[in-house]
């Protein structure tokens, strides 16, 4: 029999698995962000404010000799999320990096054109994860995710079994529903949601411009889980 140890979800470790996971962000968000000081500020937006605000909230993959190679993150109640985002995390984030400063807020940044002021723009507007044009979202399923994992561990179950710890933090937490927001063009993740029970959110969100539920205006997915 091989001695080898073998990968298993287990929390997240806020200290020892921090590094880790910021980096395995860095590897894993949309192409877009892969390079260049968007890809050293992205894991501020997506990875690292969970760890320190919710940790309790989110699991890795540890690979069996203690390295955390992928996660699910979690914000079980997306309103106070928002706010301790806003008090907590903002008057934080030049110490963390000095790339992180506070951006001009207006006009907003056109992403195609400067990367950089999007993902800062972002980063300290938290009332964004509100999605003030539909507030139905955040009502019926309260807490947002975000799942990555290396190359290396994808496609081995543990996307499913990262997920399936989550759940049932957040069932006995009695969370009622959760959401997550992807990347339209991502259709390998779109497929791995699809077969480990998400929907689409039912409703139209794009004022009616591809026709379709659970679309928005930037062509990004919704998508909903009762639990
Ligand atoms: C998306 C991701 C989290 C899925 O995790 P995973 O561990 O690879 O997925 P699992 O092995 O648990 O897959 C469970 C089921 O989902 C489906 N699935 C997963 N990946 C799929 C793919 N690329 N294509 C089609 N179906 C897929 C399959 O039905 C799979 O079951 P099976 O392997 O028995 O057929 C992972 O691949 C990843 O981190 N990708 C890169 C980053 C990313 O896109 N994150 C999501 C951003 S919104």
């Amino acid at each position: 029999m091989s001695s080898e140890r073998q990968p298993f979800v287990r929390l997240v470790d806020p200290v020892k698995d921090a590094d880790p996971l910021f980096d395995v962000c860095k590897k894993t968000v949309g192409p877009a962000l892969r390079t260049g000081t968007p890809n050293l500020i992205a894991p501020y937006i997506w990875n690292v404010a969970y760890i320190r605000l919710c940790p309790e909230f989110c699991f890795s993959v540890d690979d069996g000799e203690g390295n955390a190679v992928g996660y699910v993150i979690c914000a079980p109640n997306t309103p106070e999320f928002v706010e301790r985002w806003r008090e907590e995390y903002i008057p934080i984030l030049e110490s963390l990096d000095p790339l992180l400063k506070k951006p001009e807020m207006h006009p907003p940044a056109d992403w195609g054109k400067d990367l950089t002021l999007g993902v800062l723009q972002l980063l300290y507007n938290p009332e964004d994860m509100m999605h003030p044009a539909c507030p139905k979202l955040v009502e019926e399923y309260p807490a947002h995710l975000h799942i990555d994992i290396l190359p290396d561990f994808q496609r081995r179950g543990f996307g499913k079994k990262l997920m399936e710890a989550l759940w049932e933090k957040l069932r006995k937490a009695g969370v009622p529903g959760v959401h997550l927001v992807m990347e339209g063009r991502n259709h390998d993740a779109e497929r791995f949601y699809m077969a480990v029970g998400y929907s689409r959110f039912d409703e139209v969100v794009d004022e009616g411009k591809s026709g379709e539920r659970g679309k928005d205006v930037n062509g990004n997915l919704w998508m909903v889980k009762k639990l």
